[in-house]
């Protein structure tokens, strides 16, 4: 899909986990549309540098921090970062998740409190973090989660990641009803079985999950990329002002019907 290379004219993105194959081509889109963009993750700068020059991402409207989001220290530097170099924060994108695999009674306390961590305490931490400081400038701003199809949908053998990613709805719903008379809005995006990433991970590892997600997609094809993309573009424009609360499900249909 092609946008106006204005769209995000003046809007400074800050992404969480952004230098994984969703956050990349999140970034390049959201650049190609004029946003300036913070660019976190846990990897090195070398390293998170080099993913951003593969992608053919343009340096001089990025800045890479490295932070683990689950730790309140480092997301308050992470914020500190993102201002000193491109100003106020105007939307917030709580896009870092993991996931891990298993039948739900093989998985022990600490996976479990880890994929609640990284998934559900980043995007908390993150989204706090960023209103707070809206609220203090007094200034709108924005926070998206990025979520999943399969928060609603029981999809087998990744209970805490599922379990986490409908917290995750509830808790941008907490966010956009609680601050909403400061001009604070939150919404999600909840993809489908994405042909990148974790899931892609799966699809190329597992032969159960591929069998299942051959069968779980009405539309018939695994997600383009370029689709989570043009949706961040989207929720992230003007076009989207009055949406608040809202979980935007780009799926291909996964969550319409049970697969197996
Ligand atoms: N790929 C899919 O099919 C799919 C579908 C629906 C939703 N999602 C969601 O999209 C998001 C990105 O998925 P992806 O497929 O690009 O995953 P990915 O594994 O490719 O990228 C995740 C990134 O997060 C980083 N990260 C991990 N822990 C971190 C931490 N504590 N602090 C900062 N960064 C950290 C990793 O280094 C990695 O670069 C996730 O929230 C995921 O749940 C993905």
């Amino acid at each position: 899909m092609i946008f106006s290379k204005e769209a995000l004219t003046g809007e400074h993105i800050l992404i969480s986990g952004g230098c994984g194959a969703l956050g990349l081509a999140i970034v390049k889109k959201l650049v190609e549309c004029g946003a300036r963009i913070t660019v976190n993750d846990v990897l090195s700068a070398e390293i998170a540098h080099e993913r951003l020059a593969e992608s053919d991402i343009p340096a001089e409207v990025v800045t890479y921090f490295q932070a683990d989001t689950t730790s309140p220290a480092q997301v308050k530097s992470l914020l500190d970062h993102a201002e000193q170099v491109f100003g106020f924060v105007t939307t917030g994108l709580c896009h870092v998740g993991m996931v891990v695999s298993g039948s739900i009674l093989n998985f022990d306390a600490d996976t479990f409190d880890e994929v609640m961590a990284v998934n559900v305490r980043s995007a908390f931490l993150l989204a706090k973090e960023v209103s707070q400081r809206a609220i203090a400038a007094k200034r709108a701003a924005h926070l998206i989660f990025t979520t999943s199809w399969v928060a609603v949908i029981p999809w087998p053998e990744i209970g805490p990641y599922i379990t986490s990613k409908a917290a995750m709805n509830q808790l941008m719903r907490t966010f956009a009803r609680e601050l909403a008379p400061h001009g604070i809005r939150a919404n999600a995006i909840a993809p489908g079985i994405v042909g990148a990433g974790m899931a892609l991970r799966q699809w190329n590892t597992q032969p159960d999950y591929r069998a299942r997600a051959t069968k779980a997609i009405p539309l018939g094809y695994l997600q383009p990329t370029e689709s989570v993309a043009d949706t961040f573009v989207f929720l992230c424009s003007p076009a989207a002002s009055y949406m608040t609360g809202s979980i935007l499900t780009v799926d291909g249909g996964a969550s319409l019907y049970p697969m197996d």
